[in-house]
């Protein structure tokens, strides 16, 4: 692999580079009560091991350029939101597992590779609708995700404690741990052991991600070592935004949510600020419409990018388009509906002769009862009997794999 050349917005590292996303505003982030007890935690986080490694985030943009080429696909999935208690080697194993296997049934049905990237070993901050939530008149700040505070409704676990950051980083790596076990010894019980492996999360809380960033000796390129890829959110994918500005000073393979708003012009805005150099397999469109929307809204945002000539990875996340509140109070999925945008995503490509790069779900290697349908037929009923998820409603193990399989069927 020829090394990549240093830039001009490189000369002086990194500090600068890494940090000029605290001059925009930042969307989604915590209100933390004692801004000197963050800046302790992130001088202690600059100082820890990189998680991943340069060379293996280039090596997924490669993988991914193949994807933007049309030469493979991309299964990308795990939690909504992971969770301290969720790291035990079983669940860890379980979503291995479950992906590895979703990633064989597309391999056969494509006969082409396929790039597996895991939601997991770094997806611990979840951006919310409102910043409070409110029960029985009391309002405390909204749930964020692990490595921000706590999902019981008591002031004192809701209240946001940078310390999580540091567990964040090391369940990360505990996470970590596993799956590179289980890709190099084959300790997984599955068909696809020693395939590769890559991680990603959605690159919420910039603080915790610039800590995070190291320069690459080689290059002297920034990467985030948080995870391989890092995807900014349908929330936070403002042009002029902190997050936005942060991805493009990083290397990593970057992933933007575009939702049913997105415009064609918005979409040729982030391909300019994130992938000037136009560098197939360095973004990925994670298109989250919902069922409703999908066939209207994405033909036009694909053909223009198409027809501007950047060539993009394609991946339809069918989950955050199509949730809605069961009478029960829970949120929930109806796997039609999920089916539907997946079976859109694929008509849009087909009409434009361009390639539907993957698909992006939520999902967990556990018999839980949070989306309904699927052949197993989860009914609105069932939906107290086991939902676990800290935020969204994750496909079971058996919607997941059934899904795969109908995807699979897109490809053969
Ligand atoms: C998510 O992926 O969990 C998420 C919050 O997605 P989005 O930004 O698309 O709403
Ligand atoms: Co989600």
């Amino acid at each position: 692999m020829t090394k990549p050349e240093l830039s001009r917005a490189y000369d002086s590292l990194s500090d600068d580079t890494a940090t000029a996303w605290r001059r925009l505003p930042a969307a989604q982030q915590p209100d933390w009560p004692d801004p000197a007890a963050l800046h302790r935690v992130t001088e202690e986080l600059r100082e820890l091991p990189p998680l991943v490694f340069p060379e293996e985030s280039d090596r997924l943009r490669v993988r991914l350029a193949a994807v933007a080429r049309g030469e493979a696909i991309l299964l990308q999935g795990g939690d909504c939101a992971e969770t301290f208690d969720g790291t035990s080697e079983e669940q860890v194993r379980n979503k291995y597992a479950a992906l590895g296997q979703m990633a064989a049934s597309l391999a056969d049905a494509a006969s082409a590779p396929v790039v597996t990237v895991g939601r997991i070993a770094g997806q611990y901050s979840k951006p919310r609708s409102r910043p409070l939530e409110v029960r029985d008149g009391v309002p405390l700040p909204v749930y964020r995700g692990d490595a921000v505070n706590g999902t019981a409704f008591t002031a004192q676990a809701r209240t946001p404690d940078p310390q999580r950051l540091k567990r964040a980083y090391h369940a990360s790596a505990v996470t970590l741990n596993l799956l590179r076990g289980y890709t190099a010894y084959g300790a997984c019980g599955t068909e696809r052991c020693d395939d590769e492996f890559f991680t990603s999360h959605e690159a919420l809380i910039l603080d915790y991600e610039s800590a995070l960033t190291r320069t690459d000796p080689e290059s002297g390129g920034m990467y985030g070592s948080s995870g391989h890829m890092l995807w900014i959110g349908e929330r936070t994918r403002q042009p002029g935004g902190a997050h936005i500005e942060f991805a493009s000073r990083i290397r990593n393979p970057i992933g933007v949510k575009l939702g049913p708003e997105a415009t064609a012009d918005d979409a040729l805005d982030l391909i300019d600020r994130l992938d000037p150099d136009r560098k197939p397999g360095r973004l990925t469109f994670i298109s989250r419409m919902g069922a409703g929307a999908v066939r209207e809204v994405l033909p036009d945002l694909v053909e223009k990018i198409t027809a501007s000539g950047a060539q993009v990875v394609w991946v339809c996340d069918p989950m955050h388009g199509n949730t809605f509140s069961a009478p029960s109070g829970h949120k929930t999925r109806r796997f039609a509906d999920i089916l539907d945008e997946t079976t859109g995503f694929f008509e849009v490509h087909r009409d434009l002769g361009t390639h539907p790069g993957g698909i992006h779900l939520e999902f967990t290697g556990e018999p839980v009862t949070e989306c309904v349908g699927g052949t197993d037929g989860v009914t609105l009923d069932e939906l107290c009997h086991r939902y676990d998820s800290a935020c969204d409603p994750r496909l079971n193990r058996r919607q997941a794999l059934e899904l795969a399989a109908i995807v699979a069927d897109h490809y053969r």
